[in-house]
C-alpha cells in the first residue's frame, strides 16, 4: 500500500513540492531528494550533529525529524546559508584558523555557530563551547573551532 504523502516546503528560499515516505527523515530527503549534500549523516540519532540544518530559523538535527513534519517550513541547509553570504565570516574565519581537517562536522558546525553569530552579543569562550557542545568533531579538538567562532563573536581568538 502507498503511504506515501505530498509535501511542500521552503527549501534555500525555493518552494518545493514533493511526495514522500512517512518514514524519510529529513536530512535524507534533503540529500537524495534535493541534492543538498552538504548536511552530512554521522550517527543517525541525534548525538552527533553532522545533520544540523534550520527549519524556520531554529537549529534542528536533520536525523530527528522527518520530511513530512517539515510540510509548510521554511528550512535552510548549508548551501543556501553559504550561497547568501551569511556565513561568510564564519567560513573566513574557520579558514584561517584551520578549524577544519576533515571536514565532516564542518557544514553542521557552521550552522550551529552561525546560529550564536546571530544573536548579535558577546559571549564566553564557555558559552561558545557550550553552543557547539551537541556537534562533535573527531579531527581538530575543538580549540581551533572555539578561536574561529571566537574571533568572529568578540574581535579575538
Ligand atoms: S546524524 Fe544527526 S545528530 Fe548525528
Ligand atoms: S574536521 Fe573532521 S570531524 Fe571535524
Amino acid at each position: 500500500m502507498d503511504h506515501a504523502l505530498d509535501i511542500t516546503l521552503t527549501v534555500n528560499g525555493t518552494q518545493v513540492s514533493r511526495r514522500v515516505e512517512p518514514r524519510t527523515h529529513l536530512v535524507d530527503f534533503l540529500r537524495e531528494e534535493m541534492g543538498l549534500t552538504g548536511s552530512h549523516i554521522g550517527c543517525e540519532h541525534g548525538v552527533c550533529g553532522a545533520c544540523t540544518v534550520r527549519v524556520n530559523g531554529d537549529i534542528v538535527r536533520g536525523c530527528l525529524m522527518l520530511a513530512v513534519q517539515a510540510d509548510g517550513c521554511k528550512v535552510e541547509t548549508i548551501e543556501g546559508i553559504s550561497d547568501s553570504g551569511e556565513a561568510k565570516d564564519l567560513q573566513k574565519a574557520f579558514h584561517e584558523k584551520n578549524a577544519l581537517q576533515c571536514g565532516f562536522c564542518t557544514p553542521g558546525m557552521l550552522i550551529a555557530a552561525q546560529d550564536l553569530v546571530g544573536q548579535k552579543r558577546k559571549c564566553s569562550r564557555e558559552e561558545i563551547r557550550e553552543h557547539i557542545s551537541g556537534n562533535y568533531c573527531r579531527c581538530t579538538g575543538y580549540q581551533s573551532i572555539v578561536d574561529a567562532i571566537d574571533e568572529v563573536i568578540n574581535g579575538q581568538g
